[in-house]
């Protein structure tokens, strides 16, 4: 399925996302970060966006404070590497509030109850974001950080607090734990670890920016693990294993 942001698909999206004049709308969140509804715009296109400043983060304990768009964009590199594009196209640029990251906006079905979807057994994408979380060892898979559009698809936002070197997966969608990994997915891992492995590799050059050497290894290591298991991991009973709250 040919994803569509506000009309803007294929081709056109990549520019519109880079170039395009980033014109403020409102923000997301009244206490936290500064995450701000905007709207991109190049020419006679335009399509809505999130825009998160690096200035406006708020400082965490387990996280160093002006990395988390970095974890962001570092995510959706990721997921696309893996084949799977189930976050939607993410950069790092320059805004009118300074350096951010900028994702466009996923336009989401009203009639879709997100604790509902967070429970389904069955959805290729869904299975494929709680993989995508164990390799990038998300930290807050609330159901409120999935979208799930008008027709069926269905993808995740908020991947700041990713790619720690240490076990902090912490996620809503369980239900696969310790079943089998299908095994285009697994294919798929073996394919990103491998991509990983070479240090002259685009993802690489990609990654090297935005997360820690260490961090990059780290995410090789749990694809490499993962696909040699073949199986879903389990929560650690020594860390929170579900986000509070769950939405
Ligand atoms: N690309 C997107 N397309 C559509 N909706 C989005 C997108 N990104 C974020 N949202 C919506 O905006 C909300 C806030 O965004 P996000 O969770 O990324 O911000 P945040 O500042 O990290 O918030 P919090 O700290 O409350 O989790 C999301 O829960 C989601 O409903
Ligand atoms: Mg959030």
């Amino acid at each position: 399925m040919t994803l569509s942001f506000d009309g803007v698909a294929g081709p056109d999206v990549a520019p519109l996302l880079a170039d395009g004049t980033i014109d403020l709308v409102e923000r997301l969140t009244a206490a936290s970060n500064q995450t701000w509804l905007a709207v991109l715009r190049s020419g006679d296109v335009q399509a809505r966006c999130v825009y998160k400043p690096i200035a406006g983060e708020r400082p965490l304990w387990d996280f160093p404070t002006g990395t988390l768009a970095g974890r962001e964009v570092a995510a959706h590199r990721v997921a696309w590497s893996l084949g799977w594009q189930v976050i939607p196209p993410t950069v790092l640029r320059d805004g009118p509030l300074g350096q951010g990251m900028c994702q466009m906006w996923v336009e989401t079905d009203p009639e879709v109850d997100v604790i509902e979807l967070a429970g389904r057994r069955d959805d290729p994408d869904l299975r494929r974001i709680a993989l995508l979380d164990a390799v990038i060892n998300n930290s807050d898979r609330k159901a409120g950080h999935l979208l799930a559009t008008p027709d069926g698809a269905i993808l995740g936002c908020d991947h700041g607090v990713s790619f720690s070197v240490r076990y902090k997966l912490r996620t809503v969608l369980w239900q696969w734990r310790g079943t089998p990994i299908p095994a285009a997915d697994r294919e798929a891992l073996n394919r990103l670890a491998a991509r990983l492995r070479d240090p002259a590799s685009d993802l690489n050059a990609e990654l090297a920016p935005l997360v820690t050497a260490d961090e990059v290894y780290a995410a090789r290591r749990r694809a490499e693990i993962l696909a040699e298991h073949g199986a879903y991991p389990y929560p650690s009973p020594e860390w929170p294993a579900v986000p509070y709250p769950p939405v």
